[in-house]
């Protein structure tokens, strides 16, 4: 797989055809200091990850759909916390991949791409990266702790999710699903999948992806298993990703540095208060089994609480969960 960054001509480019006006070869080639040929190319490569954009004869070129790309001086006019290292490609593997393969450094290391061939949800699913339209977005994190005591990390990260989309003001709230996906009328529009590795001297590091569908509007011929919603359906306007993702890198920032000093306890009314499962009836698919009961809600770790049909609760760490619904 090859990784490309993002190239400074192709966001010139787009940013003269985001007014979705018509836009002549020769001037464009001559705003971009481009030949005309190179900003054909360029279009080329735009409709080669399906950017739609029609050629009108004597005119030049016009886009049919809204479209911005994300641009590093953009994200950074708007973060609070500039101190950060953002690398953007074009495409990628994936960014959590990307990530991996970084060696310690102080600042707070942060990996984007357009595109993703290789994108990795949760138990070996694929995660659907078309071009431009979601976040697909990576952080790097050292924690001056052992990894044991990072459980509930990815019910933190649901929370900074549901936070930076209800800032959005939506008819329908977004809502936690434990352990990992955030929920929108009972459509998903985001999750997280985090790698932990163990550092020497009790030290851990976490490599935090999360995906979030913002302006996705259908998944082409892709076949998406469960329900699904974006940003920009429940919105019903096009989304500037950018502005999105200098809100999720600061409210990144700030959950994980409460999470780092004080643990998954610190977010328990949170969490009880955008609880999507709370009080339904569910199954809890674990490697080995299935088993049915009452969601109750977390504990201090951060597992779930079931209540199950013999009258006792237990207590789970890991699995998935589905809402169990009943013929009527
Ligand atoms: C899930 O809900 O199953 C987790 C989805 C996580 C997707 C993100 S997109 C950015 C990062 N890179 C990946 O390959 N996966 C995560």
């Amino acid at each position: 797989m090859k990784i490309h960054k993002i190239n400074n001509t192709l966001l010139q480019l787009v940013a003269v055809l985001e007014d979705g006006q018509c836009h002549d070869g020769t001037t464009i080639g001559k705003k971009l200091k481009i030949t005309r040929s190179a900003v054909w190319k360029l279009i080329e490569k735009l409709r080669r990850y399906h950017i739609k954009i029609i050629s009108i004869k004597g005119k030049g070129y016009l886009l049919t759909e809204p479209l911005i790309l994300l641009n590093v001086n953009n994200i950074k006019k708007i973060l609070k916390n500039k101190n950060i290292d953002i690398a953007l490609f074009e495409s990628i593997d994936s960014t959590n991949n990307f990530l991996k393969k970084c060696t310690y450094q102080e600042t707070l290391k942060i990996c984007l791409a357009e595109y993703q061939a290789e994108g990795r949800g949760r138990l070996q699913r694929k995660w659907h990266s078309p071009f431009a339209q979601n976040m697909y977005f990576s952080c790097l994190w050292s924690f001056q702790k052992d990894i044991s005591a990072l459980s509930g990390l990815s019910l933190v990260i649901g929370l900074v999710i549901a936070h930076v989309i209800n800032s959005y003001h939506l008819e329908n709230k977004a809502l936690v699903k434990w352990p990992n996906d955030v929920l929108c009328q009972d459509k998903k529009i985001a999750g997280n999948l985090i790698e932990l590795e163990a550092e020497s001297n009790g030290l851990s590091r976490a490599i935090i992806g999360i995906g979030i569908n913002v302006n996705m509007i259908s998944a082409g011929t892709n076949i998406i298993p469960k329900p699904w919603t974006s940003l920009r359906l429940e919105k019903n306007e096009y989304i500037d990703r950018n502005k999105l993702v200098a809100l999720l890198i600061d409210t990144l920032s700030s959950y994980l540095k409460n999470f780092e000093q004080h643990g998954i306890s610190y977010f328990l009314t949170e969490w009880e208060h955008n609880d999507y499962l709370a009080g339904k009836t569910i199954s809890l698919q674990g490697a080995a089994n299935k088993i049915q009961g009452i969601m109750k809600g977390i504990n201090e770790q951060g597992h779930l609480k079931l209540l199950l049909c013999d009258g006792s609760t237990q207590t789970f760490s890991s699995g998935d969960t589905s809402v169990v619904k009943f013929n009527s």
